[in-house]
């Protein structure tokens, strides 16, 4: 059945849902352990993985079949094939930080940028951007699309030590694109896969463009979203890891993908795939992520698109810059007109221009056959329910947007396809197989109206139109905190564009993703906070193209601190949007900045419990990590210096007292003087102290505490949302969200 197809799931984006399974009983585990070892040699690695092994299995030839990878460049690991009594018996072996099962995941404009304050002719430092590379881990990329032509970039960076595998239908790198892997260590790739870098989905080319593309003119989807698109950073380079392929994303083959981006010098990486919250040291992002922040580069993921429910958001590694999804202020409207001349406007991307002036009008509740119930509901045109002569040349009314509807219609020979559901402003448009339009209820049942007062309703879907709406927004889809792992970490940490994005697409699938649909576009527009993500991930680039000693923290709280604050519609405030939507221009120039070391995520691994002889092992030092020093209240609430500030209370709690501490580094004038000014809501009280803080040198840093104090007034609030900022007077405002959470349920006690 072709239910979920791409055009419906948002991006490809979700969960992890099956693990890797195999006939005989063994399943691929990720065993991790840690940092490389300092004095070994690659090949010496592979033989403590081997021995290990060989342990474990108690057989030295099966342990060598079992053995899928080493890991070894950037991160100490290796991938085998193991039943569940040896995975059991490698994770008490000392050197071993953890061993889970290879999950699969799934993946989750022109204007984009103008949008966020960064217009084509923005002042760039184009020598030190020329040097930079994104490194992407995705479904691969299309190195014909015009965002990746070279014409006017120098050579690689001296830096660089990837490769290009130009192979089978990949055509090879240039000096834009400058490296593409391939790596399929799980056999995740089916046999319709092309082994090789090349993008057969869309989804790695994309993003790709959308960090860091070139400049193109005239880029458009049918004439849709038309301008110029570009990416974050068009004079930087891009580093493709396709780790994806048709059934999603193994977790043997993300680690690999990190491990290889680390070696091969890219500085910033960009990964838009699902990442079921777990302990940190049992998800592969969480982990390469960490290793990355030690070489100093940032990793922005994607939040999820599981909203807006409460609790869904992923990748929440307070390493990793967590990307929720926003609006812009264009929406795409398509009009469907009656024959009794009613008009209803509802949400898609319709590239099709109908010819006849009206087609005949029905629903799928009328053209359904009577052994329908065996397949689903007619009303809902689910597949096998409808007949082909009473949709033939119709256009077909379905109740609800479940996915696969213009499919059903389409293939039964159906004109057009309307859909009724609930929607809001911050929901997606999608392209659909046929001339569609998604419309709200109400207008649904007006048209199911019309259908049944007449024998002869008639109806016609026009080309969709681009308005003007008010943005941001958060989009609906867009996973919400709280976190369940980290607790007094906010995640989602900011939002970027990701409803409606036009980017480059790959010409080897049609922009639905449907081998029947015949559209092929250089660029398509897409929905999801894998668009979002690489909006960060081309911003963080901006601002290290101009602060190239900045550490990942240090990039991460200056586009927090200066991002533009979402108006809140529904409560669930800075859960959707973190700290706001980024404002790249603004960042350059925070003023003040939280700035993390590997050592303050190391303390703040001791003070969430993580094992010390696992820290140990993450340090790279043999021994046991002294833990003993870093307890709270030395640390604060939360234990990090995080640029934004979160706790969250049992269901019970009737009083709020919490003290976080934190310290800033003067990255604005040399000498400055800031004072605290802080929102609150009533009955919390929030003291910052000092607060005033004097700079008299750059990188000087102060520290100061924030106490907060009160109580939900009232018995059915939840949320209470706060600011602290810093202000020089002049042009500094270093704003920090501050979110106190009432759980909903009983789950935190
Ligand atoms: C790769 O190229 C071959 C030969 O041109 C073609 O038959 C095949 O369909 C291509 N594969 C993909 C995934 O496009
Ligand atoms: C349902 O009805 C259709 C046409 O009325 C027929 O072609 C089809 O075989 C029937 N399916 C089943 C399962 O009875
Ligand atoms: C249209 O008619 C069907 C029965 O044929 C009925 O179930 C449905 O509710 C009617 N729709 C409206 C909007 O009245
Ligand atoms: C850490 O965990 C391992 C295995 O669970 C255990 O053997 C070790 O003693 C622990 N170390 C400390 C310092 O608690
Ligand atoms: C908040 O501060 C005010 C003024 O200092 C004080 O009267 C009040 O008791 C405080 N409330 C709480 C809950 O601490």
């Amino acid at each position: 059945m072709e239910i979920s197809r791409a055009s419906l799931v948002l991006a490809l984006f979700g969960l992890c849902v099956f693990a890797a399974s195999a006939n005989d009983g063994r399943k691929t585990y990720i065993v991790y352990m840690g940092e490389l070892p300092r004095y070994t040699a690659g090949v010496a690695l592979m033989d403590i993985h081997h021995t290990l092994l060989t342990h474990a299995i108690g057989d030295e030839r099966i342990a060598r079949e079992s053995k899928i990878h080493s890991y070894g460049k950037s991160i100490n690991a290796f991938a085998a094939r193991l039943l569940p009594h040896e995975a059991s018996r490698l994770s008490e072996r000392r050197g071993v930080i953890s061993v889970f099962p290879s999950t699969v995941r799934k993946l989750h404009t022109t204007r984009s940028w103008d949008f966020l304050g960064l217009p084509e002719k923005v002042k760039r430092n184009h020598n030190a951007e020329s040097n930079l590379i994104v490194g992407l881990l995705d479904t691969g990329i299309w190195p014909s699309s015009p965002s990746f032509q070279d014409s006017g970039y120098g050579p690689p960076p001296n830096k660089w030590k990837g490769k290009c595998e130009k192979i089978a239908n990949f055509t090879g790198c240039n000096n834009k694109l400058i490296g593409a892997k391939y790596i399929n260590l799980d056999n995740a790739a089916s046999p319709t896969d092309d082994l090789s870098p090349v993008d057969t989905q869309g989804h790695g080319t994309h993003t790709s463009s959308t960090a860091a593309g070139a400049t193109v003119k005239g880029a458009s989807l049918y004439g849709f979203a038309k301008g110029t698109a570009r990416g974050g950073v068009p004079s930087a380079r891009i580093a493709m890891y396709k780790v994806c392929w048709g059934i999603g994303c193994s977790d043997a083959d993300l680690l690999a993908g990190f491990d290889e981006a680390i070696a091969d010098g890219v500085d910033i990486i960009s990964v838009s795939i699902g990442g079921f919250a777990k302990n940190y040291f049992e998800d592969v992002i969480a982990i390469g992520a960490f290793h990355a922040m030690k070489k100093g580069i940032l990793t922005s993921c994607s939040a999820g698109n599981s909203g807006p429910y409460l609790s869904t958001v992923e990748n929440v590694a307070p390493w990793i810059f967590t990307v929720a999804a926003s609006s812009l202020d264009r929406q795409f409207k398509t009009t469907v007109k009656l024959g009794n001349g009613k008009h209803a406007t509802g949400r898609s991307i319709n590239t099709f221009s109908l010819k006849k002036q009206m087609y005949p009008l029905t629903s799928g509740l009328l053209a359904g056959s009577s052994n329908a119930s065996t397949y689903g509901y007619p009303s809902e045109c689910d597949w096998g329910t409808l007949l082909a002569n009473k949709v033939m040349g119709k256009i077909v009314y379905c109740v609800g947007l479940i996915g696969g509807q213009d499919y059903t219609v389409k293939d039964l020979g159906g004109v057009g396809t309307i859909m009724s559901t609930d929607s809001s402003d911050s929901d997606a448009a999608f392209t659909f197989l046929n001339p569609a339009t998604v419309v709200s209820r109400e207008d649904g049942t007006m048209i199911d109206k019309y259908i049944n007062s007449t024998r002869a309703a008639r109806a016609i879907i026009y080309k969709s139109r681009v308005t003007k709406t008010a943005a941001p927004l958060i989009a609906s889809f867009s996973s919400r905190g709280p976190q369940t792992i980290s607790i007094n970490i906010l995640k989602p940490d900011i939002a970027a564009p990701g409803l409606s994005i036009l980017a480059a697409y790959t010409e080897l699938s049609s922009i639905t993703g449907d081998p029947m649909d015949k559209r092929i576009s250089k660029f398509n527009i897409i929905s999801g906070t894998s668009m979002a993500c690489p909006h960060v991930s081309g911003a963080a680039a901006y601002v290290k193209s101009f602060h190239p000693e900045w550490s990942p923290a240090a990039i991460k709280s200056a586009l927090m601190t200066t991002a533009t604050r979402i108006k809140i519609k529904g409560k669930d405030a800075e859960l959707g949007s973190g700290a706001g939507q980024i404002h790249p221009r603004k960042a350059l120039d925070p003023g003040l900045v939280y700035d993390l070391s590997e050592e303050s995520y190391i303390k703040f691994l001791c003070k969430e419990g993580y094992n010390s002889s696992t820290i140990g092992l993450l340090t790279g030092d043999k021994k046991a990590y002294d833990c003993s020093k870093y307890r709270p209240p030395a640390q604060g609430i939360d234990g990090l210096n995080y640029p934004s500030m979160h706790i969250q209370l049992p269901k019970c709690s009737t009083s709020i007292s919490a003290v976080f501490r934190r310290t800033v580094t003067n990255v604005g004038d040399p000498k400055s003087i800031y004072k605290a000014t802080v929102k609150a809501p009533k009955g919390l009280n929030i003291s910052v102290v000092p607060n005033t803080l004097s700079f008299h040198r750059l990188n000087q840093r102060r520290s100061f505490k924030v106490v907060l104090e009160g109580g939900f007034l009232h018995h059915d609030d939840w949320l209470l949302s706060a600011a602290l900022e810093w202000r020089d007077g002049s042009k500094h405002t270093v704003r920090s969200p501050i979110v106190v959470y009432k759980a909903l349920n009983e789950r935190l006690q």
